[in-house]
């Protein structure tokens, strides 16, 4: 028999903090997701204590993904538009592992981890092609996927289209903050998936986040031509990218 492949995930997010023990073999969380709201304000040393209590109920000693939302290069946060600008001084290798203790983590972006894990997992149509995998919560993040292989840091939800970004225009996070039905939402995600169609001429979009549960309300109401592939993993996907790049660094280039 196959010896079950374990690997941890924990997704960072504007409003929570999620862990999970994964199975890298299937993609499924082995047990309960631990979620917890993300601390206000979101300092590292105050999200990488959450993490810390996330892991210790899993009781998990080994090696740790963990997703930011931000463009992440080695030990540093480059961006921080949805996380307490204090990340963007900060070892935050150091900082994670002061209350994790010695053990390999490894930072990716979550859109990046969310992609990677749909390539795996999800929706075979999104291992072919040049694909662009969006993810819409708080802001938006962007994954760009050719057959398979991530070019990281892609940041699509700062695009300006027309006047504002991407994100203040379309992600979930506006949607909520002004009450916005499906059918007020759609054209604003419309214009940023024209704009970025535009521009970047991918095979197919694929878009994931908690909204891509609720695909068949807005779908319908988009008319761009480029294929639009509902994400499969839905709000697994972060936390399961994070224990697959973890397990295998080499998902991540640059
Ligand atoms: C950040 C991205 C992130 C996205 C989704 C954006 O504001 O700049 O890095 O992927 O939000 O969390």
């Amino acid at each position: 028999m196959q010896e079950q492949q374990l690997g941890f995930g924990i997704d960072i997010g504007g409003s929570g903090t999620k862990g999970a023990l994964v199975d890298l073999q299937t993609g499924d969380f082995i047990g309960e997701r631990i979620k917890f709201e993300t601390p206000r304000p979101s300092t590292p040393e105050a999200v990488a204590a959450t993490a810390a209590r996330i892991v210790e109920l899993a009781e998990w000693d080994g090696p740790i993904g963990i997703t930011l939302p931000g463009v992440v290069r080695g030990s540093s946060m480059l961006t921080a538009a949805n996380i307490d600008a204090s990340w963007l001084h900060t070892n935050i290798h150091d900082a994670f592992q002061s209350v994790l203790g010695a053990r390999d983590i490894t930072f990716l972006n979550d859109a990046d981890a969310a992609g990677l894990a749909e390539v795996a997992y999800g929706n075979p149509q999104s291992r072919s092609g040049a694909v662009i995998f969006l993810t819409l919560g708080t802001g938006i993040g962007s994954a760009f996927l050719v057959d398979g292989k991530l070019f990281p840091n892609t940041e699509l939800g700062h695009l300006f289209v027309g006047e504002e970004e991407a994100e203040k225009i379309a992600s979930s996070g506006v949607k909520k903050s002004l009450g916005l039905s499906f059918t007020e939402w759609a054209p604003r995600l419309e214009k940023v998936l024209a704009e970025y169609e535009r521009l970047f001429n991918p095979s197919a979009f694929v878009i994931g986040g908690g909204i891509s549960r609720k695909s068949a309300r807005w779908l319908p109401l988009l008319e761009i031509s480029t294929p639009i592939i509902p994400a499969t993993l839905l709000n697994r996907a972060g936390i399961v990218g994070a224990a697959l790049a973890a397990h295998s660094p080499d998902y991540l280039a640059g």
